[in-house]
């Protein structure tokens, strides 16, 4: 079956104007002297340079995503931006469900299911991110857990196109750990039976510590079908390393 691959940069609370413009300007660059082919790459700056990166990227090989977005489309919601405004801006991708928003303003799988709706409602293709903690894998209850997840979030209308799902257990965001290649293999495989015959038409990326170093024996798995970069992807010849494991295969 083939899936298209997707290699998405997370950009996190980084990024200023002009940094943040070099860093989508170096991206296109490399992405208009070598076309991604087989994958769509993708970059998901802080909201404040949504606009001014849009502008850099929009028409060329470099696709435009954010790393939240409200499940209401306007109002009264000091501080939140919707998924329409996303799209307004040139947005075509949206991060959802992250850990670390999780952890810091307590979303839950119940409000990360009512977002990925609204993404959905808006054209966005949603990226939405599982996975589990420390603890939940050393009492061998990482499958079990992230099953718990998928499937709350699952009644959302979901295409094999609107929707990606990213594996990202949490003590591998930023710690340089990786799991082991079973251990990935283990919990694509499980996310994937979950979706049933759509399963092999669902796109899976890994995300944790990725880095040009430890992405090329990630990738070479076939329950793999992308990556959810954090710091790696600030730095645009290492990102671009990371996306070039993606380049071409089908
Ligand atoms: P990291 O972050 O690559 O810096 O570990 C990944 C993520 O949190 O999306």
């Amino acid at each position: 079956m083939h899936r298209r691959r997707i290699v998405v940069g997370n950009w996190k609370m980084n990024g200023r104007l002009t940094s943040g413009l070099t860093l989508a300007q170096d991206l296109v660059k490399k992405a208009e002297l070598n076309r991604p082919e087989g994958y769509d790459l993708v970059i998901c700056p802080p909201f404040t340079l949504s606009w001014p990166v849009s502008e850099v990227v929009v028409g060329t090989p470099v696709h435009l995503g954010a790393q939240d977005c409200h499940v209401d489309t306007h109002g009264a919601f000091t501080g939140d931006v919707s998924a329409a405004m996303l799209v307004d801006v040139g947005c075509r991708y949206v991060i959802l469900g992250h850990s670390e928003r999780r952890r810091d303003h307590g979303e839950t799988d119940a409000l990360v299911q009512k977002k990925i709706q609204a993404a959905h409602q808006a054209g966005l293709t949603a990226v939405v991110c599982v996975g589990e903690s420390r603890q939940v894998r050393d009492a061998g209850d990482a499958a079990s857990f992230v099953s718990a997840q998928v499937k709350s979030i699952m009644s959302a209308r979901f295409t094999p196109e609107n929707l990606v799902i990213a594996y990202e257990p949490i003590w591998a965001i930023g710690t340089g750990v990786t799991p082991s290649p079973d251990e990935i293999t283990d919990i694509h495989e499980t996310i994937r039976g979950l979706f049933g015959q759509a399963g092999a038409q669902v796109r899976i990326v890994y995300g944790g510590s990725v880095t040009p170093q430890s992405a090329e024996g990630i990738i070479r798995l076939d329950e793999v079908d992308g990556f959810l970069v954090g710091a790696a992807s600030l730095n645009s010849d290492g990102f671009w390393h990371i996306a070039q494991f993606c380049h071409g295969r089908w």
